[in-house]
């Protein structure tokens, strides 16, 4: 059964992409985050563990990674020095397979759009993880609604981004983060931009 590691785990896709994964499938889930208690009502379901921590705190994230499969990280904040600690933590834990959520707009693939300093940590945290050695996928979602519907479409680097200024949902990337988690191989060493349809 495939184990997985969900980091900033009460991040809004990563609320979507846990109801999913517990709807749909029979993995293992390990979801990490600050503030645990926020996901007590979660507490009692045996496909579930629950590690309160920082992802910048090394030695927890590490023990975190032991007997995992799959690392979904859906952070916010200082995310290259963020990536470098996962990128190292899952060195040292012999892990290979990272879904990482980015930003639409990080290779100036939007025409006419520049997005400027707000999408540094992004571009710096993407390109860590291209730097790596691991079996990575970096998504790179559109605006992101609530909206209750999945009607996406993808984009690979070096591609334009399709439709960028409608709204995508977070559903929509969930359940792509469910297709990536439950089919080995799919879009790896990869960076999609998810658009709405
Ligand atoms: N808004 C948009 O339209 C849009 C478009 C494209 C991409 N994005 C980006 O896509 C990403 C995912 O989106 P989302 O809606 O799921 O974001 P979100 O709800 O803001 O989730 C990000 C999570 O990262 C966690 N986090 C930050 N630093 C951490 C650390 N050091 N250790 C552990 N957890 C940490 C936060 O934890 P706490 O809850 O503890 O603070 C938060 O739960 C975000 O980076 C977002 O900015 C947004």
């Amino acid at each position: 059964m495939t184990k997985i590691l969900i980091l900033g785990a009460h991040g809004k896709i990563a609320r979507v992409a846990t109801r999913l994964l517990l709807e749909k499938n029979d993995e293992e889930l390990t979801l990490y985050l600050r503030n645990a208690p926020r996901l007590a009502s979660l507490h009692g379901n045996d496909r579930i563990k629950i590690i309160e921590g920082d992802v910048l705190d090394e030695p927890v994230l590490e023990a975190a990674m032991q007997g995992q499969d799959v690392v979904y990280a859906n952070l916010s904040g200082d995310m290259e020095k963020q990536a470098r600690t996962i990128v190292r933590a899952m060195d040292k834990a012999g892990m290979r397979r990272l879904i990482f959520i980015s930003s639409m707009g990080i290779y100036d693939e939007v025409p006419g759009e520049q997005y400027g300093k707000v999408l540094d940590p992004y571009r710096r945290s993407a390109a860590v993880i291209e730097a790596s050695d691991l079996d990575y996928t970096i998504i790179r979602p559109a605006w992101l609604s609530d909206t209750d519907e999945i009607s996406y479409g993808t984009t690979i680097k070096g591609e334009e981004f399709a439709n960028p200024h409608a709204d995508v949902s977070r559903k929509s990337v969930a359940d792509l983060i469910v297709k990536l988690i439950t089919t080995k191989g799919q879009h790896v060493r990869e960076s999609l931009g998810v658009n709405a349809r």
